[in-house]
């Protein structure tokens, strides 16, 4: 298998993540590091490979294939749009950008330059996510009526020490919804419309601390999200997955799909259906479906290495991001107008 020699440019939490993932992938490898912090040289130092303070020495140094844009948002549309200039294949970190005109642009470089971008909506890539996709699309559960879906866990008070996390630059809509936003589009189908409620009476800040979302799918099924960073809750993906071991792993579901047929929690994969008669007077029997087991970061990067090849089409290109980062932008204004707000 040839291998695709990839920079890193942003080496700060996800970036790690990207380098460890990176070191298990097949077809991959990351080559160097640009990122102007000096803690980026220890990891550099750490993983021994070159540091660079500036991508453009890092892309005119290393002969790169591909690069992960793994900076703050505001800096994630020009240094892909660079790196689509030099042919260079790109994975940028979610949310693609902090604008979805500017998404959009993005999409539509590198769809002409004819570079393959990738999004790093890496749940997409976790097993767990791909086979509730699979058992939805192939009408395991019959018809999809509703799905549930918790992001309710403690941010600790430090978290808050930096002001601009107190402010609407940050918060959980902006922070954390985008994934709830995006695994709902790709487990359950296209969003046709939302409303929503904030609220910021916990933690008091300009910023919300907990909203409710309810959406209607554009299949006739509906959906819920609540979503809170101010509650001493157990129920949330990144809580319960195991995905990311900064995160404490709860032995609890947070996600709930159901079906005409059947119902699927998730994490867990646990399925409902009635093996007998229907209906709520008869007990509904349990089985968990199988899957192999995988970490998405690893297999993220697997797949950047055959997307920046050709061999495979990117599992969440720009346009398909743009618009997951469309309707989770449109949350806050759902629910300053306290109206429904419709997608195309
Ligand atoms: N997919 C996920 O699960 C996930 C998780 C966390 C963060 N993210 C995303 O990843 C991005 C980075 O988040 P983070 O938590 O790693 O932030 P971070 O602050 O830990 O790291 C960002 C790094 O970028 C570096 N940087 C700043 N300007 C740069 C430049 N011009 N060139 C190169 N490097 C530069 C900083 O020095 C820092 O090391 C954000 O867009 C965030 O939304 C994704």
């Amino acid at each position: 298998m040839s291998v695709s020699r990839v920079g890193l440019i942003g080496a700060g939490a996800i970036g790690r993540a990207h380098l460890v993932g990176a070191a298990e992938a097949e077809g991959v490898e990351i080559v160097g590091i640009a990122d102007p912090n000096v803690a980026a040289k220890a990891l550099a130092n750490e993983f021994s490979i070159p540091w660079f303070a500036d991508h453009r020495a890092l892309v005119d140094q290393m002969k790169l294939d591909g690069a992960i844009v793994a900076t703050p948002n505001a800096l994630h549309v020009p240094i892909s749009l660079e790196l689509i200039g030099a042919g260079i294949g790109v994975l940028v970190e979610k949310p693609i950008s902090d604008t979805v005109e500017d998404a959009l642009r993005l999409a539509r470089t590198a769809a002409d330059a004819n570079v393959p971008l990738l999004v790093g909506h890496h749940r997409r890539h976790n097993p767990i996510i791909r086979t509730a996709r699979s058992l939805v699309r192939d009408g395991k559960l019959g018809r999809l009526v509703s799905a549930s879906a918790l992001a309710t866990f403690l941010k600790p008070d430090a978290y808050f020490d930096e002001a601009w996390r107190r402010t609407t630059a940050a918060g959980p809509v902006l922070i954390n919804l985008i994934h709830e936003i995006d695994l709902l589009r790709f487990v359950c189908g296209e969003i046709g419309s939302l409303q929503a409620i904030t609220s910021n009476a916990v933690r008091g800040f300009e910023v919300e601390d907990t909203a409710a979302i309810i959406i209607q799918l554009k299949n006739g099924a509906v959906a819920t999200i609540t979503l809170s960073d101010t509650a001493a809750s157990p129920w949330s993906w990144d809580t319960s997955s195991g995905e990311n071991a900064s995160f404490a792993k709860n032995s609890i579901e947070s996600h709930f799909l159901s079906g005409t047929d059947a119902s699927l929690a998730l994490p867990t994969l646990r399925m409902w259906h009635y093996a007998g008669d229907r209906g709520w007077f008869h007990p509904l029997s349990i089985g968990i479906v199988d899957y192999a087991a995988a970490d998405p970061y690893v297999e993220q990067m697997r797949h950047f290495g055959s997307v920046i090849r050709k061999e495979e089409e990117p599992l969440c290109d720009a346009f398909d991001a743009a618009k997951t980062l469309e309707i989770t932008a449109s949350v806050r204004q759902a629910a300053q107008s306290g109206k429904a707000v419709r997608f195309s």
